[in-house]
């Protein structure tokens, strides 16, 4: 089948990938593309994206000659005896899907077999709805050609499962070979060509009707995002519940091998080229023939969500967002790709910047397609280190190698407050969270095991004490003791101090410990530790500052209910002081 020369239409990722796997194994392969800048960039030896391995595959298949690029469809036809349609099956506005480049290379290969002589077999390798290989393309090359599709020329439908990241890996080792045939002729010569490409290993294969083949690709990738958005689910749940994680759950069930462990990891979100083109042109698709796919509506509903869950964590943990500096670590939809198409981090990123953050973002490879998404919007660091430095809070989105190398003592080295967030479930859950603040999708609460260290104020005036109410949460709308987290580089006095300023205008100075008080069950990193100062007022002027809603004295004859641990220090505080009292009057 060697002595079969093919030609592929449309080089982008699964053509150009395909195209010098095929040259790798001895295929002579024809390339057209109908952007002459991108068929000038291959023939140079740069494939137009990055994917592990293709460039040096491209190069080997440029050198050897087993590969040639035309700008002249004819050219290609003419040349070959079997052509690939790999072009792009983008969406419309309305999630059904657009079909003008398979039209204009159906087209293009009609027209060209006109003159051809000799069998040749067209298979299409773009995703397209099912129906759309019999109805649309072969109509399109019969009209074109003049020909009966089965007389001179062949058709076949052959879906391909090429993960990004892993295309060259998954082409020479895919799991099966599906392969949908207008007649048995066509069915027989593509067999016959990946015998010869897979030499003694040929995969399973199912040879079976187009229509049969075109679904099988939508199912695929319907029933791998649904995984995803599974897990996410149930993530969502673990976070609510004391002692949970959805790591475990995940292998759990994975180890049932009706289920299977892979795409059982939870995470921000699924994204990619394909996962929500293909889920909403099949919805689309369904919905014209009165058919409702539920399952695919929950699985998109999930996955448009979840990546919000990271922020609602980064809040947990740190407060409002608003002029933080948060870094973004990981841009692209997943690690070894600089692609960032639908990739979850533009919405978190579009989020962050709504909430007010200052944001540094980092990706080892997808910085140069991220500024075309974000523009002047935010700080595109130049490493790891650039993109943590003096950072309030760090946030995993995609699980590159290197940031899972990243130990608790780097961020803590680097950032000004350390708080990791994260979104790929990449580091241990106990190193981390004994060293610093803490959060990760699908965690259940109990495992955020460091407490928090907070001071707080008890500020008496005549007979009245000083209270906030908050506007974040977990106090928001309750009265509490003013006061806050300790920072890392500050004393507790010089943090009580400075954050009774910054939520009530006032200057105090911090007189005596009265106490300190553990509270496990308190937000953000669950188990907090607060030392408890009775405090004067030395200056400033009293109103609502930074996070607080309102700044009020309360008669100690007349207090509201306080918020968690705050009413029992408060009472406490109260009962100690007029058994002095009393015991002074006792004295006297
Ligand atoms: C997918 C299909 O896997 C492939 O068969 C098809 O041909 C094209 O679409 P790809 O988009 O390259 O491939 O990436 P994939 O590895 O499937 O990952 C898709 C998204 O799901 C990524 O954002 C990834 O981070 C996410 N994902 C995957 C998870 O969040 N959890 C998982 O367990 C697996």
């Amino acid at each position: 089948m060697k002595d079969k020369v093919l030609s592929f239409f449309g080089l982008g990722y699964v053509g150009l990938t395909s195209a010098v796997c095929f040259a790798h194994k001895g295929f002579k392969v024809i390339g057209f593309d109908a952007d002459p800048e991108k068929i000038k960039l291959i023939n140079s030896g740069k494939p137009p994206f990055y994917e592990p391995q293709v460039e040096n595959l491209l190069k080997e298949a440029l050198e050897s000659r087993f590969l040639s690029l035309t700008h002249n469809p004819a050219e290609a036809i003419e040349g070959s005896s079997i052509t690939f349609i790999t072009v792009g099956t983008p969406s419309n506005p309305d999630g059904s899907i657009n079909l003008e480049q398979v039209k204009s290379a159906s087209m293009q290969i009609g027209q060209a077999l006109t003159k051809k002589k000799g069998y040749h077999l067209v298979v299409v390798r773009s995703t397209v709805t099912p129906g759309t290989t019999e109805n649309i393309i072969k109509p399109i090359i019969e009209g074109y050609s003049r020909k009966k599709c089965g007389d001179t020329w062949g058709l076949c439908f052959n879906p391909e499962f090429l993960k990004e990241g892993s295309a060259v890996k998954d082409t020479f080792n895919p799991d099966r070979i599906i392969i949908g045939e207008f007649d048995k002729a066509s069915g027989e010569m593509l067999e016959k060509l990946y015998k010869g490409f897979y030499e003694g290993e040929m995969p399973k294969t199912i040879r079976t009707t187009l229509v049969n083949a075109e679904l099988v690709k939508y199912a695929n990738n319907a029933f791998l995002a649904m995984k995803v958005s599974f897990i996410n689910m149930m993530a969502n749940l673990c976070q609510k519940l004391s002692g949970a994680d959805v790591e475990v759950i995940a292998e759990g069930i994975g180890l049932d091998k009706r289920i299977g462990s892979l795409f059982l990891k939870a995470g921000v979100g699924w994204g990619g080229s394909c996962f929500r083109k293909d889920l909403e042109a099949l919805l689309d698709f369904a919905l014209k023939n009165n058919v409702e796919l539920p399952l695919v509506e929950a699985t998109l509903k999930i996955n448009n969500l979840q990546p919000y869950k990271l922020i609602e964590l980064a809040k947990e943990l740190i407060g409002e967002l608003n002029g933080k500096k948060i870094s973004v670590l990981g841009l692209a939809f997943k690690p070894e790709t600089d692609d960032m198409r639908d990739a979850v981090s533009i919405k978190i990123v579009k989020k962050l910047l709504d909430e007010g953050a200052c944001i540094a973002v980092y990706d080892p490879k997808a910085m140069e397609n991220a500024k075309k998404i974000f523009g002047k919007g935010v700080k595109y660091a130049e490493s790891i280190e650039d993109c943590l430095k003096n950072s309030e809070c760090a946030l995993i989105v995609t699980e590159w190698e290197e940031f899972k190398n990243l130990k608790p003592q780097n961020f803590i080295n680097l950032m000004k407050i350390p708080a990791v967030v994260d979104g790929r479930r990449i580091y241990d859950v106990e190193s981390f969270s004994s060293k610093l603040r803490f959060a990760a999708i699908g965690l259940g609460e109990k495992k955020y095991y460091n407490p928090a260290l907070a001071a707080n104020a008890i500020i008496q005036k005549n007979n009245s004490i000083l209270l906030v109410k908050r506007s974040i949460k977990p106090f928001k709308g309750l009265w509490s003791l003013p006061g806050g987290f300790i920072e890392y580089d500050e004393t507790v006095e010089e943090s009580l101090t400075r954050e009774i300023e910054e939520e009530t205008g006032l200057k105090i100075k911090p007189l005596k410990v009265i106490g300190v008080f553990s509270h496990p069950l308190r937000s953000p990193v669950k188990h907090v530790i607060t030392i408890c100062y009775e405090s004067i007022i030395v200056g400033g002027e009293l109103k609502a500052c930074s996070e607080s809603a309102e700044v009020k004295f309360f008669p100690i004859d007349n207090l509201p209910k306080l918020a968690f641990d705050h009413e029992k220090i408060l009472r406490n505080y109260l009962k100690l002081k007029n058994t002095s009292c009393s015991n002074k009057k006792h004295a006297a």
